[in-house]
Order: structure tokens, then C-alpha cells, then sequence
């Protein structure tokens, strides 16, 4: 058996299944043999949530049922094909109906093959097998031919927000930064607090804390899939993902840099945007999730010790190998007076400051008290243009030189800012 690491270091890529039925033994059946068999698994108890999964993770083969309550079977295998993205992703349809009319009506949806119920479980996973091949030749052929058509497979940018002293506002931004790319962008963010000293993140945004990372620490990691990971997410009502951490620190300590990685390795996979607070220091948790963002906000506020701490960050950054490109300096303005200028701390540094977050103290305060970031609900106070625009300049490079097919307001205003020559 690979160790996580090891297997995310390598992208063996596992195909990913979705299995739309509304009868739990059965997505548990055909779950259990289609992981036996090597495949990755994510499950839908009706069409209408089969269609959001499918939408959100670009799955390699999809398996649905056809007599289920709202959405039929050959309704999702239509509206399937008529989105450019899942046109030519293989479909199977699963039914206890296996005569002729029933198996003709799939066929026209688009379906590509049938499978009748009761099924074998060997010949299924054959059936299964046969199609991904089929559609990896087609999509090989394609690449030879044309431009590939089909959505590349997503693989979240991962954002880190970090400094070793506390107080300077890395869970404010990172709250913030979380919900500003949701915003921005077509879908969700997911947005992680791995601080393992009773995390603040629930607590911004006003959220339950039934679920945590701390319910997910003691599966096995050979078995730990999307389906424990989307278990301990929190909806926010932004839209924003949340995976919250447990206010008990006493249950922190089974949080280890193995399950972040697979953590990351997960979400990777099912978001676009991952942005993460992390604890103040550089223990194996810290370190496994700087290893793998694609930027890291190092922030720090206008005060000697802050500035001492950041400069000490860089250089253990350096140390540690990591890119200077994926590292920006973030000066945030937690306190009105007296801050050492921004020059002066560039050279202190060697360094320069990329970003600059003025003092909004009523803002965040109001936020923290109503569990309501401002980007959330104040997107007219004047500290939410610098939070939309900090998010938009630390999304994928790709997405910024985009237009994207339907943008949002926020990325409106963004686009505004910049055209005016007022980017904050
Ligand atoms: N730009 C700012 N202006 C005013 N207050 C701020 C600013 N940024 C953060 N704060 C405040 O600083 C305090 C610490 O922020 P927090 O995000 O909890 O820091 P950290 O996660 O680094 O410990 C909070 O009370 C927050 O409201
Ligand atoms: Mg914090």
C-alpha cells in the first residue's frame, strides 16, 4: 500500500465514479464493488443532487438508476448530455426494468450502456471498465486531433494564511479570502482551519460545531475518502465550505500532517479554491500544508515583534525550500498609530510588501461579534474592496487573465477597480 503522500507525490490517477440511485443498499452494493475494483466512489440519492455532484467533480463514468423520486434516471441522462462538460463522459444506467422499451428510452437519453437489476457484480464492474477504457482511447485520439474539449480535472489552488505570532489577523482574512473567492467565482470555495488551538474560523462565520476535523481523525487513512472528508463540511450561507476545527484542544492532538495531506489531496479534487488558516508555528501540520499551497500569505502587522517574527518566517521558508514566488508579504493594519512605515519593514525584510490591509477595527470587530465577515454581508463598507481584491490577485493565474462565462458582481467590481487604476 502507498502511504498518502507517496501516492499524491506520484498522481496515480483513480478514476472517479458517481452512482445516482435512491436505494441506499444499492449505492452501497455497487460503492463496494467499484472500490474493490480501484475506483474512486461519491454517491447521490437522487437526480437532482447527482447532477451537483457530477457538475462538481468531473467524474470519469457516472451510474444512475432510472425510477427515482423528482429527477428520473433518463432526465439526468439528458440534461447530462446537453452540458458540454459531461456530454462524452460515459454513462450506465442501473434498472430493475430491463425490457426492450425501457433499455431503447435510456439509449435515446444518451446513456451508453444498461445494466439490469439484479446485477452481477462481476460482469458490472467489467461494463465499467470496458467504457473508462473506451472514453481514455477517445479522449487520447482527441488530444491528437483537437483541442481537448472537455474541462480540465479540477485541482484546487491552495491558499495558506500564516504567521508565527498570533494576533495579526490570519483567521480574519482567511475567513474573508474564503468567502471573497466563492464570490468571485463560478463555485464554492473550501476553507480549512487547521489551527489545533481552538480555532476561530466557526466562529466568524457564525457556523454550528457539530462537525470538525476532529470527527474524521480516527478513520484508518487507507479508508479515509471524499465521502468522510464531505461528512465534516459546513455549509456556509455564502456558499463557502467550511471545515471547521474542534474548540477542545485536548482532541487536536490526533491531527497529524499524514491526514492533512490527504486532506488536501481530497479537496484538491472536489474544489476549485482552498484557502487554510494555520497555527502560529512550523509543526508538522503547518509544514505538510506550506509544502503544498500554491500561495502563502505570510502576515504580519506594523510592530517590532511582528516584523521580528515575519523575518524569521522567510528565512525558515527558506530553508524549508519553499518558492519565493508563492510567497506574499501582507501587512495588515490591526492597530492605528504609531506602525513602523511600509518601507522600512520592506527593508527590514528584504523583502517587499505585496499587500497592505488598512485598520478596519469597527468592521472586524462588528464581524466577530455577529459571526458575519464583511465581505459577507457589508460589501459596501469601505474594507471590502481591499478583501476583494486580495482574494481576486490571489486566485489562480489562469482564472485572473479570464473572463469568465458569467461573471459575478464581485469580479465586476474587481475588474472595475483595475480598469480605473484603483486595484487596492
Ligand atoms: N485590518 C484590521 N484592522 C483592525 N483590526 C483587525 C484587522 N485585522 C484583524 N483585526 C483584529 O485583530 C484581531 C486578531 O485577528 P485574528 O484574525 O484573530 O488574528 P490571528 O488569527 O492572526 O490570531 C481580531 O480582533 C481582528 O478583528
Ligand atoms: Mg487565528
Amino acid at each position: 500500500m502507498l502511504c498518502p503522500g507517496l501516492a499524491q507525490r506520484k498522481r496515480v490517477h483513480m478514476p472517479i465514479i458517481v452512482v445516482i440511485d435512491d436505494t441506499q443498499s444499492i449505492l452501497q452494493l455497487v460503492s463496494l464493488y467499484l472500490k474493490g475494483a480501484g475506483h474512486q466512489v461519491l454517491t447521490a440519492a437522487d437526480g437532482t443532487q447527482g447532477l451537483r455532484v457530477v457538475q462538481e467533480n468531473h467524474p470519469d463514468l457516472i451510474i444512475t438508476d432510472v425510477m427515482m423520486p423528482g429527477m428520473d434516471g433518463y432526465e439526468l441522462t439528458r440534461r447530462l448530455r446537453r452540458d458540454p462538460a459531461t456530454a462524452r463522459t460515459p454513462i450506465i444506467t442501473l434498472t430493475a426494468h430491463s425490457e426492450l422499451e425501457s433499455k431503447i428510452k435510456a439509449f435515446e437519453a444518451g446513456a451508453d450502456d444498461f445494466i439490469p437489476k439484479p446485477f452481477d457484480a462481476g460482469e458490472m464492474v467489467a461494463r465499467v471498465n470496458v467504457l473508462l477504457r473506451r472514453a481514455a482511447a477517445n479522449a487520447t485520439a482527441d488530444k491528437g486531433a483537437a483541442p481537448a474539449a472537455a474541462p480540465a480535472r479540477k485541482f484546487a489552488h491552495l491558499i495558506a494564511v500564516h504567521s508565527l505570532r498570533g494576533g495579526v489577523g490570519c483567521s480574519t482574512l482567511a475567513v474573508n479570502l474564503g468567502i471573497g473567492l466563492t464570490n468571485l467565482w463560478s463555485e464554492p470555495c473550501l476553507l480549512a482551519d487547521f489551527v489545533t488551538t481552538t480555532g476561530q474560523v466557526a466562529l466568524m462565520l457564525n457556523l454550528p460545531l457539530k462537525r470538525t476535523w476532529a470527527n474524521i481523525t480516527h478513520i484508518p487513512l487507507a479508508e479515509f475518502d471524499s465521502q468522510d472528508l464531505d461528512a465534516v463540511i459546513t455549509p456556509h450561507v455564502s456558499g463557502l465550505r467550511v471545515l471547521s476545527a474542534p474548540t477542545d484542544a485536548a482532541q487536536s492532538v490526533n491531527l497529524d500532517a499524514a491526514r492533512v495531506e490527504k486532506i488536501i489531496e481530497l479537496a484538491r479534487s472536489r474544489y476549485n479554491y482552498f484557502v487554510t488558516d494555520l497555527p502560529h508555528d512550523f509543526s508538522p501540520v503547518t509544514v505538510a500544508v506550506l509544502n503544498q499551497a500554491d500561495e502563502i500569505l505570510l502576515v504580519l502587522a506594523p510592530d517590532l515583534a511582528s516584523i521580528r517574527a515575519a523575518a524569521a518566517t522567510l528565512e525558515t521558508y527558506k530553508q524549508f525550500g519553499l518558492p519565493a514566488d508563492k510567497i506574499h508579504v501582507l501587512l495588515n493594519w490591526t492597530f492605528a498609530q504609531q506602525g513602523f512605515p511600509r518601507k522600512e519593514i520592506e527593508d527590514a525584510l528584504a523583502k517587499p510588501v505585496h499587500f497592505v490591509m488598512p485598520h478596519a477595527p469597527i468592521a472586524f470587530i462588528n464581524a466577530i461579534n455577529r459571526g458575519a465577515p464583511p465581505l459577507h454581508d457589508k460589501p459596501d463598507d469601505p474594507i471590502s474592496p481591499y478583501l476583494e481584491d486580495l482574494a481576486f490577485q490571489v486566485s489562480r493565474a489562469a482564472d485572473r487573465n479570464t473572463t469568465p462565462s458569467e461573471p459575478k458582481p464581485a469580479w465586476r467590481r474587481v475588474q472595475k477597480r483595475l480598469a480605473t487604476a484603483a486595484p487596492r
